[in-house]
């Protein structure tokens, strides 16, 4: 699942990578851009960057040659992603997530993508997150603040570092701690 499709190059470099071994690959975007870019983000990013269309992308993809009955794309804002949950998990036939990818550079949608997956977040999935250590690191901005504040709301989450893959991008290993190890308070 990726969630940020913008031209499809990672998408592509996905499907190349796994397509034998994933059957299903989600393509979260609003297709018009960053949307909910927060002040202290606005030195580096702002709303209507990266903007593609849906029909660009499925050309971007079916350019590459990727079999685009596999892509299935999921348009509409992250800031209300929360609120379609369930139908989209439904409709989608989405149980879990194996290997999310999370390239919204920004916080707040980044945090509701983080919301998205918690109930399809497994023991030994994956989280790829772009732009990571963008803005100088701020762990009070983007994805560092996302992944803070998600870890803080719902511990039964452990997100151990895999590598950095790139300057600014960051890969974890999901932990999925079963609710019968918690302190009772
Ligand atoms: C840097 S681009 C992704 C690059 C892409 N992975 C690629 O390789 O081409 C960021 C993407 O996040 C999407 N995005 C940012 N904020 C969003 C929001 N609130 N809702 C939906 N999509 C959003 C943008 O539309 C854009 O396509």
């Amino acid at each position: 699942m990726e969630f940020g499709g913008y031209v499809g190059s990672t998408m592509s470099a996905a499907y190349y990578s796994l397509k034998n071994v994933i059957r299903n690959f989600y393509a979260f975007d609003s297709f018009c851009g960053l949307i909910g870019t927060q002040e202290n983000e606005k030195e580096i990013f702002g709303d209507g960057q990266y903007s593609c269309n849906e029909k660009s992308y499925y050309h971007n993809l079916a350019f590459a040659d990727v079999d685009t009955s596999r892509i299935h794309s999921v348009a509409g804002d992250f800031l209300a992603l929360n609120e379609n949950a369930k139908s989209i998990k439904e409709k989608n036939g989405m149980e879990y997530c194996a290997i999310a990818h999370i390239d919204c550079d920004i916080f707040l949608p980044a945090y509701e993508c983080l919301k998205f997956l918690e109930p399809l977040l497994k023991q030994g999935s994956f989280l790829l997150m772009d732009d990571y250590n963008a803005m100088y690191c701020d762990n009070n901005a983007g994805l560092r603040k996302a992944l803070r504040l998600f870890s803080a709301k719902y511990p039964a989450f452990q997100f151990e570092l895999h590598q950095f893959y790139g300057p600014h991008q960051a890969s974890f290993i999901v932990h999925k701690i079963a609710k019968k190890y918690f302190f009772r308070r």
